[in-house]
């Protein structure tokens, strides 16, 4: 009943582990395929090896958290060893970053060779110069960067888009014109937290990506306006930790989705939660698929 697809990726279930959480060994993967997520997004892996910000790198509100990380990973040469341990268990979907479309293009190509079963590209990190939303709030340059990953590889190519923009419509029918198989939306929202005592902001790099409850309804309205504007396949991400907040994305318009953030407040069985629950309310409902239920919220 769960079972969905994104373009031509079938998912026994329609929630994944979204990026930057439990995603960066091969066991941690495993772990979270085990327990009812349907797939899992990696870190995001660039070219070199890369140490992150120094901390405080991460802050605790009331609505959700606050980070920056500053993409620590260990590189995509290195990061094979732990695809290699992940992909044989399930479906992985290897995020990356980069600074040009042939940067994109080359790591693309090692997820591909590690047995990815798609790429995430990370067009909208809020708060790294020269990468993610740098790159990722203007079409022409978000238009090139997936059209030259779709001519390098043959999985299927997602594009992870930007809250932090007045042109989300126009940025997903690039990904689509551009040929890309998925838009997933949204990516944190750029914050900030200030100490009073310190009388100076929380994190070392200022400014971090807002994730959780706080920006559940701005992804909503993000992936129903993009469902209005192309028929692109979507998945939805951004405060989702209950079915409740899993059925809002896909009547916007998701045909899957990923939980970030709650794996850190409810834990690793937040997907059995859901994938439970979900199935319950379609049962009630009359849903017989998840394909049902997709934007009926336009109708
Ligand atoms: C980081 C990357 C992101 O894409 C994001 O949304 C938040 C933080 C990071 O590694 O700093």
């Amino acid at each position: 009943m769960l079972v969905t697809s994104v373009g031509k990726l079938r998912l026994e279930k329609p929630g994944m582990v979204a990026s930057g959480i439990m995603d960066e060994t091969g066991p941690s993967m495993v772990r979270m395929l085990k327990c009812g997520a349907g797939a899992v997004v990696t870190k995001s892996i660039g070219s070199e090896p890369n140490p992150g910000h120094p901390n405080p790198t991460f802050t605790e509100l009331k609505c959700g958290y606050i980070n920056a990380m500053g993409l620590p990973n260990p590189g995509i040469e290195l990061f094979g060893a732990e695809m290699e341990i992940a992909a044989k268990s399930g479906n992985i979907i290897g995020s990356i970053y980069g600074a040009s479309p042939e940067e994109f293009s080359r790591l693309a190509g090692k997820m591909e060779e590690y047995g990815a079963a798609a790429v995430e590209l990370n067009l909208s990190c809020p708060h790294a110069a020269g990468y993610g939303m740098e790159l990722g709030t203007d079409p022409a340059v978000v238009g090139s960067i997936v059209s030259a990953v779709k001519s390098s590889v043959s999985i299927p190519v997602w594009a992870k888009l930007t809250p932090n923009t007045h042109i989300l419509k126009d940025l997903a029918i690039a990904v689509r014109d551009a040929g890309g198989d998925a838009v997933v939306a949204i990516n944190t929202v750029k914050a900030m937290a200030i100490s009073p005592q310190l009388g100076k902001p929380i994190l070392s790099n200022k400014f971090g990506g807002l994730s959780g409850p706080a920006i559940r309804s701005i992804g909503v309205r993000a992936v129903f306006e993009i469902r209005a504007a192309t028929d692109i396949p979507i998945v939805g991400v951004g405060g989702i930790s209950d079915w409740k907040d899993a059925a809002q994305y896909i009547m916007a318009g998701a045909c899957a989705f990923q939980v970030g953030s709650a794996i850190g407040t409810k834990g690793i069985d937040v997907f059995s939660a859901i994938n439970t629950e979900l199935e319950r309310f379609m049962k009630d409902y009359g849903y017989g698929s998840i394909s049902k239920m997709i934007g009926v919220a336009h109708e």
